[in-house]
């Protein structure tokens, strides 16, 4: 199966940025991690700060692949046009928040994204990427 992991603006500085709220853990480290859970599983990852770049991925991918997991970042909270590209593709996705927002400030408790999506998880750390996986890659 073929999964695709997007991740948004500011995750790349995972493990540097405030670690206190998300971890000092690297993605890409974590990525070896479940890379090694799911042997069978082509695993996609790709990050940008850019919402464009975003979009072209779920075009490029959300037609073949059987699941996007997507962590949008702050763009989860602004972005029509990731939740019109998540409405125009086949693909189901899964959307991910490592910090649980729905605790912190307001602006952060809407998703555009999370009508688009299958389900959401948040709160869990990085948890929540393998939980997503494990979803994504079973028949339900
Ligand atoms: C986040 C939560 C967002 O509100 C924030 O803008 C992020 C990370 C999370 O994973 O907890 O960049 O998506």
């Amino acid at each position: 199966k073929k999964i695709l992991i997007l991740n948004g603006p500011n995750l790349n500085l995972l493990g540097k940025r405030e670690p206190t709220i998300y971890g000092n853990r690297s993605f890409v480290d974590y990525l070896k991690t479940i890379e090694a859970q799911f042997p069978d599983v082509q695993l996609h990852y790709f990050q940008s700060n850019h919402e464009g770049e975003l979009i072209d991925k779920i075009h490029e991918h959300g037609f073949d692949f059987d699941g996007i997991v997507i962590n949008a970042g702050a763009y989860t909270h602004t972005s029509i046009a990731i939740a019109d590209a998540l409405g125009a593709v086949t693909t189901p996705a899964v959307e991910v928040h490592i910090s649980n927002v729905h605790a912190r400030e307001s602006y952060r408790h809407h998703s555009y994204l999370s009508p688009k999506c299958k389900g959401v998880i948040v709160g869990l750390g990085l948890t929540g990427y393998e939980l997503a996986v494990r979803y994504l890659i079973s028949d339900e």
